[in-house]
């Protein structure tokens, strides 16, 4: 029998309505880092994330699309699917709202419910957020408007089936009151509390007017409405309701339920009432996270202010990018995201202190002893730190306090740096005599590299092997280590190998600059790509077709590409520009009446096509002849419009 103990974990299914952003990223990242510690402390995980792809908005994006809702989300949750492979997601489980299973197990769960009295057809009357697929009551309105995204709400109203939430008030609360972890943060809990207080409605949980979603089997005009869809999705992976899964008792009451905070009140009201309904046990944890702001609002698809995690992976590295969201926000809290802080995060802790400790380390080791160290015994400096921090970090994880428990690793990281300054290797190198001393100096760098690596795992699968290949680790000895089935490190010895830094130092101006200069291109692409095409202007009205020639006597006109070498206004004609247009072997005078809508500095150095075989022509009176002729287009306006030729076009080449 497996005896191991179980941790099952879950992220909010995502809208697959658009590309996912660095917000979705935040939280399935917090979720991996979990996971991985978990697993890592030998319990059996499972890590379940998806995608909720029923409602109103998809089906409209994929009618502007035009595709059907099913190929719209496929090929959105392609693209989630390929986010978490960059990321370096663990998941256990990916469900999708669309698979059969999911979609049978839904629609016995709401037949149950209705067969048990706990769901009733009425009348659904509201103001209705698109964006947020909400329903709100005027008093959860704010300025009249959906209190969630600030959206404009409009008045709806349709026959719909409701569940019974409020029958549940008192026993939340009682469910609260006897489990006071159950809602993370503690901050949070006062809310939810406040929210049933004031007076709990029933939840609507169909929809007549939405086709895209799983039909009601027993109404089947009614589509089930977002949230016994969505909501159901954490035991349905597990098999509720169907066998293509059969771990629902393996793994169910769920441990973490980690969510976005705008969605903690559905996961710790309407799902456990939906539960206790079902006469399922609850989820033992619901932690509602803060935002990721970008220029001081929410991050979301809906407002388009999104920033795009693949692309900031591809340029700094998915390690970095996942310490940024890890370490930079307490948990819990809202938290900017802007490149400063993320290139700062990147230069200060991961390039100069650990990258730095790191290779300083292992250049002293091979300069010094051509890269192996002895076995010695740790220095009370880094002794007592390094003793605690397996316990620190684990007590930050048991309270999901991830940049806690970064905090607390980067603390041997800087204690180790300020031990090389006090111990000054190099002047320990100076003297034969002081040369064991040297040796234990380094193997204390290398045992507290080693641990930092072995306490990174979680957060950082790409960074911590690399370091264990540095020192000469390997890999099941680190996975140990953290396991703490080592108690602390234990080694005879290190044998390190140079290798190339962890974490370039980025020069913070320039990349800066970079960005910027990347996001208004962006920002000019969007905007083009959303203005409509412009208006063709209607066609000119043809009127004199000449009779048809052959090729001869096409061939037989001499066009060139001239370079208008000069041109100035004429003091004898107002209409006429006199240019000096050099056709490849010698500089031609032509006069042209284009002076209405061309100056001599628009056409000074350009490139324009000529007539050249056109008899030349006496003009004022003789004083001028003009020698070929500029092609042009008559604009609408009784006007011209030169054609010009790029630069690169060699002047004197035929035109045909
Ligand atoms: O709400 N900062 O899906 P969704 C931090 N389908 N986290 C963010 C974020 C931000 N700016 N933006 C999004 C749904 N998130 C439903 C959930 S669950 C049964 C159904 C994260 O695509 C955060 O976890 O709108 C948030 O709760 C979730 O994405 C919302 O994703
Ligand atoms: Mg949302």
């Amino acid at each position: 029998m497996d005896s191991k103990k179980t941790f099952y974990i879950t992220t909010p299914i995502y809208y697959p309505s658009d590309k996912l952003h660095i917000g979705h990223s935040y939280t399935t990242v917090a979720c991996d880092a979990i996971a991985r510690y978990k697993r890592a402390k030998g319990f059996d995980v499972m890590f379940l994330t998806g995608t909720d792809e029923h409602g109103q908005k998809i089906q409209d994006k994929a009618a502007a699309k035009g595709v059907t809702p099913k190929a719209y989300v496929d090929d959105i949750v392609a693209t989630v699917k390929d986010l978490w492979k960059v990321m370096d997601v663990s998941y256990d489980r990916f469900i999708r709202t669309t698979d059969d299973y999911h979609v049978k197990s839904v629609q016995a769960i709401f037949t149950r419910l209705y067969e048990k009295g706990d769901i009733y057809k009425g009348t659904y009357k509201g103001m209705y957020c698109k964006p947020c697929e909400s329903f709100w009551t005027e008093a959860q309105l704010k300025d009249g408007c959906c209190p969630d995204c600030g959206g404009p709400v409009y008045e709806a109203e349709e026959e719909a089936y409701f569940f019974k939430t409020g029958k549940y008030a008192d026993r939340l609360l009682q469910y609260y009151e006897d489990h006071p972890d159950f809602i993370q943060p503690a901050t949070r809990k006062n809310e939810m509390i406040a929210f049933i207080k004031q007076g709990l409605q029933d939840t609507c949980v169909s929809r007549t007017s939405v086709s895209w979603g799983i039909p009601v089997p027993f109404d089947p005009k009614h589509t089930i409405y977002v949230w016994i869809d969505a909501l159901s999705n954490y035991i349905t992976a597990l098999g509720y309701g169907n066998d293509t899964y059969g771990d629902y008792d393996k793994y169910w009451p769920a441990d973490l339920h980690m969510v976005g905070k705008e969605i903690l009140r559905f996961h710790t009201i309407i799902w456990p009432a939906m539960l206790m309904a079902l006469d399922l046990p609850l989820p033992k944890k619901v932690f509602g996270h803060g935002w990721l702001l970008l220029g001081g609002g929410k991050m979301s698809k809906s407002k388009g202010n999104v920033v795009d995690p693949v692309q900031l992976c591809s340029r700094y590295g998915v390690d970095a990018v996942r310490y940024f969201l890890l370490r930079e926000v307490p948990f819990g809290n809202d938290g900017a995201f802007t490149n400063e802080a993320l290139i700062n995060r990147i230069n200060t802790d991961l390039a100069n202190d650990l990258g730095n400790l790191l290779s300083r380390t292992v250049a002293m080791c091979e300069k010094y002893f051509g890269g192996t160290v002895a076995n010695a015994p740790i220095d009370e400096a880094l002794a007592g730190l390094m003793a605690d921090l397996p316990a620190r970090v684990d007590a930050d994880m048991e309270a999901l306090d991830m940049p806690q428990a970064l905090t607390n690793i980067f603390e041997l990281v800087q204690r180790a740096n300020k031990y090389i300054d006090e111990t000054a290797p190099w002047v320990l190198a100076k003297n034969e005599a002081d040369k064991p001393r040297l040796n234990q100096v380094l193997f204390n760098l290398c045992s507290a590299l080693e641990l930092t690596a072995a306490l990174l795992q979680p957060y950082l699968p790409n960074t911590a092997p690399k370091m264990a290949e540095q020192l000469g680790v390997d890999a099941a000895e680190l996975h140990a280590l953290l396991r703490e089935e080592t108690a602390g490190v234990i080694r005879s010895g290190y044998t390190v190998h140079k290798g190339e830094a962890l974490f370039p130092r980025i020069d913070v101006a320039k990349e800066i600059a970079y960005l910027e200069a990347e996001d208004a291109k962006r920002k000019a692409a969007a905007e083009a790509a959303a203005a409509p095409a412009p208006e063709e202007p209607a066609a000119a009205e043809i009127t004199d077709h000449e009779a048809e020639i052959d090729y001869d006597a096409f061939s037989k006109v001499e066009m060139r590409v001239g370079l208008v070498r000069a041109c100035e206004a004429m003091k004898e004609s107002k209409k006429l520009l006199h240019l000096t247009v050099f056709d490849g072997e010698r500089e031609r005078c032509i006069l042209s009446g284009i002076a209405k809508w061309y100056k001599p500095e628009d056409l000074i150095g350009k490139r324009v096509p000529i007539v050249a075989n056109l008899a030349p022509r006496p003009m004022m009176k003789g004083k001028y002849v003009s020698e070929g002729m500029i092609l042009a287009a008559d604009t609408a306006d009784g006007g011209c419009s030169i054609a010009f030729f790029n630069d690169d076009v060699p002047v004197g080449m035929r035109i045909h």
